[in-house]
């Protein structure tokens, strides 16, 4: 059974039959689309368009569908051509010839695009939510290493001392942004198209906004043409869940890196470990390696979006019906990483030993040194060249700029004293940086303030 057959009397190829459809994946979308038809025709109600009786049927027999599928005991058959076919020709043998009143003043063009931002509405508040547990978890890891000394790197080179606490919280901010832009996507998202019908509307006189309304939409979209046959919505989900995933992955990679033996800052759990078919001896961080490789697949995803947008004259075209897909797609991909992710930072140890053993190894507190000499009133770039010569002497002798004697220091500068030890032990460097966003503990305190407000607010609003 076809909507649209009529004039047409051939039947479709099988082939092309199979490529036209698209309940399975739109089948994902079942309760949404139960739940616009049920709006759409209480609205028919209101505008004298159906009569009570037909309305009360029809929202009836709409919500018993609802419940059958909701039980298992209506299974949606595939074999239809789409999600709106099925739950139609279902209508109608539950209710009768009434049910085919339920496609009155509105096309698949309309449906279908609110069915998929009532969808997307719903994986929003679920990534959301995922996102503030991570958030919390990175939180946590921070408050409890805030003078875990860690190497800063740039160039993957020993840069600067740091804690392991300031440089995690990194990933939190990264994380309140992610939050921030899909909350302020939302405002987009949360239009409605309903009553665009095809493209032009209808004759009939429909109330948009009661629609609107009812499925919770914050407005209405303005303009008929524009409703159907746009999906920035979906690009800028897309980008949204792009950012997401590479922040995802620039962590992966970090834990994969603090996993391995040169670093060995953290063990994962076994929970989020897998072995070696061959080698014994192994722990491989899989989890990590995997949400970093799926995120290929979120950007890949994105960009098919828009691939998919760019050449489109108005209205609707058949193209839009390969938007859901790979969004389905990504908002599986990203829930799973978060989650996973989530779990492996709430199980990992952190080896504090370790990450301080090897902040003594690279010279970061090199530039606290020529700091030292700047404070005696020594131009930073004489102290930067002057502590050059002295790291250049260490490494020939193969010791760190704490083992070197006061005398061989005042070889290159008379400014250099007996407090000039205080002045670079790793603890004092760290302590010292106490500006806005530096790892002084009690800055980065601070920073952990204000990233747990910025997650209260969230969860106020949302109710939580
Ligand atoms: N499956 C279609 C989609 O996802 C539904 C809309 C069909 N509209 C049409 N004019 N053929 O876009």
């Amino acid at each position: 059974m076809k909507l649209w057959s009529g004039m047409l009397t051939g039947k479709l190829d099988d082939i092309a039959e199979i490529f036209n459809k698209s309940i399975n994946v739109d089948k994902r979308m079942v309760f949404e689309d139960i739940e616009a038809s049920i709006a759409h025709v209480e609205m028919l109600g209101n505008c004298n368009i159906l009569n009570n009786g037909e309305v009360i049927k029809i929202v009836d027999g709409l919500k018993i569908l609802s419940k059958d599928i909701q039980e298992g005991s209506l299974k949606i058959d595939t074999n239809y051509e789409d999600i709106h076919t099925f739950i139609e020709v279902k209508l109608v043998e539950r209710i009768g010839v009434v049910g085919k009143k339920m496609h009155t003043a509105r096309s698949r063009n309309d449906q279908v695009v609110t069915d998929f931002r009532l969808t997307l509405r719903k994986e929003y508040r679920e990534i959301t939510s995922f996102l503030v547990e991570y958030i919390e978890e990175i939180t946590n890891l921070a408050q409890s290493n805030l003078d875990t000394i860690m190497a800063g790197l740039t160039h993957l080179q020993p840069a600067q001392p740091v804690t392991f606490g300031h440089h995690i919280l990194t990933y939190a901010f990264m994380g309140l942004r992610d939050l921030e832009r899909m909350k302020d996507f939302l405002k987009r998202l949360n239009q409605s198209p309903l009553g665009a019908g095809a493209l032009a509307t209808t004759t009939h006189p429909i109330d948009r906004i009661y629609t609107a309304k009812k499925l919770g939409f914050d407005s209405i979209m303005q303009n008929s043409i524009d409703a159907v046959s746009d999906r920035d919505f979906v690009i800028e989900f897309h980008s949204n869940l792009s950012l997401i995933a590479i922040h995802l992955s620039r962590l992966c990679e970090e834990i994969i890196l603090w996993t391995s033996q040169p670093f060995s800052y953290i063990n994962l759990s076994d929970e989020y470990s897998t072995g070696s078919s061959i080698m014994p001896q192994k722990k491989n961080p899989d989890m990590a390696e995997l949400i970093k490789g799926k995120s290929g697949k979120i950007i890949g995803n994105l960009n098919q979006s828009l691939i998919m947008v760019k050449g489109l004259a108005l209205a609707y075209s058949k193209d839009f019906q390969e938007d859901k897909q790979s969004l389905f797609e990504s908002i599986d991909i990203i829930k799973l990483s978060i989650k996973i992710i989530t779990g492996m930072l709430k199980t990992l140890k952190i080896n504090k030993e370790n990450i301080e053993k090897q902040a003594k190894k690279g010279f970061i507190n090199a530039t606290d040194l020529a700091d030292y000499l700047v404070e005696k009133g020594v131009a930073f770039r004489d102290a930067h060249h002057i502590c050059a010569k002295i790291v250049g002497k260490c490494i020939k002798e193969n010791i760190g700029l704490e083992d070197l004697k006061l005398e061989d220091y005042k070889k290159e500068s008379e400014f250099f004293e007996e407090d000039l030890y205080t002045k670079i032990d790793l603890l004092t460097c760290v302590r010292n940086r106490k500006v806005l966003g530096g790892p002084n503990p009690e800055e980065v305190n601070r920073q952990i303030d204000f990233v747990k407000r910025a997650i209260n607010d969230e969860l106020n609003n949302r109710g939580e």
